[in-house]
């Protein structure tokens, strides 16, 4: 017998880092998953298959972080590695690259993976918190909200509890899915290197972070509401203004700001760099398949790896 599990891709439209802090952010789910079987046996120990498709150099730069990441999963999960052996396997068709939740996604996958195997009957939200502990190995301080995205899909507006207790998870629906392209920069980025960069800025000059914050508080209220009403223009320019937020913390760069302007150039509604940032992926906002397409395609020509997804489903 093997236990099974997945978890998807995810890919966040407003508020990266500055959910960090407690304020709203909105992130979907996407199509692609990452795959785990467990098959355990009497022994010691682990071993590791890891067959995900990658960004080249993308799982030798995470080997480390993701040997801390599988330890808080099985320690929280009440694996005993000392009287159980496990083959843990990974696949799937989620392609590793900052930006994509690959970490969640490997973190959820294992945890039902566990859970299959050793018929502890979690529920997701018990999987959720185990991918949260897995979430550390990667991130150190992680807001959650990737891990929540990958456990439960769909559209996700997501607030961290700062005091630590439950964080509030809605589940948004849209009238029809929305077409989305993803590119990659072709750079893997330390998610806990960036975000403590970002940290070391807001307490270097707290007053002109809490502005930036402001300005963000406005973009995800419209944000949302623009969302839910299939106001797409708008939610364009609000990604367009996140990006611009997220340029003053400095976690875009030149090669990701030349891919969204190449975005917006050929169409998208809107384009901003999603998820850690200084390297991973952004986000175009491409309604109907003949803009995805010309998107999509604009940015492979250019030499940078992309998919085609939709959001809202
Ligand atoms: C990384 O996908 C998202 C960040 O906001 C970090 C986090 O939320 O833990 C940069």
């Amino acid at each position: 017998m093997a236990g099974k599990g997945s978890g998807y891709g995810k890919t966040i439209l407003f508020g990266e880092h500055f959910v960090v802090y407690g304020v709203p952010a909105l992130a979907s789910a996407i199509g692609d998953t990452t795959t785990c079987v467990v098959e355990s046996k009497e022994g010691k120990g682990y071993e590791l298959n890891d067959n995900r498709p990658e960004i080249p150099g993308y799982k030798e730069k995470k080997f480390n972080e993701q040997k801390v990441a599988i330890k808080n999963v099985l320690e929280f999960m009440g694996v005993n590695l000392e009287g159980t052996s496990l083959k843990i396997t990974f696949g799937g068709d989620l392609v590793c690259a900052s930006g994509v939740g690959a970490s969640a996604a490997n973190c959820v996958s294992l945890a039902r993976a566990i859970n299959d195997e050793f018929n502890l009957g979690w529920d997701n939200e018990k999987i959720n918190n185990a991918a949260y502990e897995g979430e550390k190995g990667y991130h150190g301080t992680p807001s959650g909200i990737d891990n929540t995205a990958s456990t439960f899909g769909g559209l996700v507006y997501f607030i961290r509890n700062l005091k630590g207790g439950p964080n509030t998870i809605e589940t948004i629906k849209l009238e029809k899915p929305i077409e989305l392209v993803i590119a990659s920069s072709g750079m893997t980025a330390n998610t806990a290197v960036v975000v403590g960069d970002v940290r070391k800025k807001k307490e270097e000059n707290p007053e002109w972070f809490e502005g930036i914050v402001k300005e963000y508080q406005e973009v995800i209220k419209e944000g949302r509401e623009a969302l839910e009403n299939m106001e797409l223009e708008q939610v364009g320019k609000l990604m367009n203004t996140n990006h611009e937020l997220l340029q003053k913390v400095t976690v875009s760069n030149d090669v990701l700001d030349k891919m969204v302007k190449l975005a917006r150039d050929n169409g998208a509604l809107g384009a901003k760099v999603t998820g850690t940032g200084r390297g991973g992926n952004i986000i175009a906002l491409t309604p109907g398949s003949e803009l995805q397409d010309k998107v999509y395609n604009a940015l492979k020509d250019a030499g940078h790896p992309a998919w085609k997804t939709l959001i809202g489903v």
